[in-house]
């Protein structure tokens, strides 16, 4: 089984993306392939840079590698409530070559902030909107105060509540 995993923000030091990385690796048997969305930079999207250029590049890229995998492990960065500038506009690009980006791959959802609202409101943007852009959601997490609950350095969780929430989510992918 392939995972593909991916913090929807282009930080490099992504808090979404060590959670991301984290609970995919917890899927038993699987191949896992971390995404950094730096990688697919974009033009930011109007309908006229659409008529100059065609599909961007990197949106394609990024819905193949997303086509490759047989789940999904998402971490929602939450910037002023919503996605990350950046993530919705290669979201953007994507959803013009085809509207469902998730391609129906099973999913986890996650997301996480340093602060006490766990960027709970990215995740119910995500997860309210997933039919329409091929969502398939098996488990949702939001983790709240990342420093307190993630140590970044033995890349383990210090909340064994949290710790067993992104077990069960990640057991969720596979059934098991
Ligand atoms: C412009 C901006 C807006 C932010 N807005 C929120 C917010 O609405 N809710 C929240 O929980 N954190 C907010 N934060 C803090 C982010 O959760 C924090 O920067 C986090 O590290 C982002 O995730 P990332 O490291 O995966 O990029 C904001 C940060 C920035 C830079």
């Amino acid at each position: 089984m392939k995972i593909v995993a991916f913090g929807a923000s282009t930080s490099q030091t992504s808090i979404n993306k060590a959670l991301a990385t984290y609970t995919a690796q917890l899927v038993e048997d699987a191949e896992v392939q971390v995404l950094n969305l730096a990688d697919y930079s974009v033009p930011i999207f109007s309908e006229q840079t659409e008529k100059d250029i065609g599909q961007a590049e990197g949106a394609k890229r990024f819905l193949a590698d997303i086509a490759s995998a047989d789940a999904l492990v998402i971490s929602f960065a939450e910037h002023n409530g919503h996605y990350p500038a950046a993530y919705k506009n290669l979201f953007d690009w994507a959803t013009r070559i085809d509207r469902k980006v998730y391609a129906d791959k099973p999913a986890v959802y996650l997301a996480t902030s340093p602060g006490p609202g766990g960027a709970k409101s990215v995740l119910g943007a995500a997860t309210q909107s997933a039919g329409f852009f091929g969502g398939n959601i098996k488990a949702s997490v939001s983790v709240a105060n990342f420093y307190d609950v993630f140590d970044l350095e033995t890349n383990t969780v210090k909340n064994e509540d949290i710790a067993l929430q992104l077990k069960q989510a990640a057991a969720a992918l596979t059934g098991k």
